[in-house]
């Protein structure tokens, strides 16, 4: 072998190897992103309840951890009261339950009504449903 043959291959070699290396950071690259994106579903969902619940303004009266404020009452507790449909319906409506015991005695203590959400798309209300069922009381 010549000296010019042993360069050539000696930088053969380097290439090959940098090939190799910038396969792998790449492929471990993309595995990081996939992970993250696929990694939990569930707190995706969540965020996504939260996102649109601030986006329709509920966080202004029932606070912005929905605990409630002098406003409006707590959230905490619509799994003892709500099933999801119930829910919907009431969030759409309001008033249509406004005969209820609880809510007339909602009435005496705040001073703001809560307003009808029938402009939210039906399947936007059942993600926040969904979020507000799964709070639970501390
Ligand atoms: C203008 C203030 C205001 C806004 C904005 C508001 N609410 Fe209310 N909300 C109230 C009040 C006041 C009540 C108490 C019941 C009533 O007066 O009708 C209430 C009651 C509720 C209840 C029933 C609570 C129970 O004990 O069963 C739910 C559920 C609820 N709100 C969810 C929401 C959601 C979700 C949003 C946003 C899409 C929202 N509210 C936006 C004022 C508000």
């Amino acid at each position: 072998m010549t000296n010019a043959q042993k360069w050539v291959l000696i930088i053969f070699v380097i290439f090959i190897g940098l090939l190799a290396v910038g396969r792998l950071t790449k492929n471990s690259g993309e595995d990081v992103t996939e992970n993250s994106y696929m990694g939990n579903g569930q707190q995706q969902e969540e965020l996504d309840g939260m996102a649109l619940i601030q986006k329709a303004g509920c966080t202004s009266c029932h606070g912005s951890a929905l605990k409630g404020t002098s406003l409006a009452p707590s959230l905490f507790a619509a799994k003892e009261y709500w099933s999801r449909d119930k829910l919907i319906n009431y969030l759409r409506n309001p008033s249509s339950y406004s005969g209820d015991s609880r809510f007339e005695k909602y009435k005496e203590i705040y001073r703001t009504i809560m307003p009808a959400f029938n402009n939210i798309d039906v399947k936007q209300l059942g993600i926040i449903a969904d979020y507000l069922l799964q709070l639970e009381k501390e």
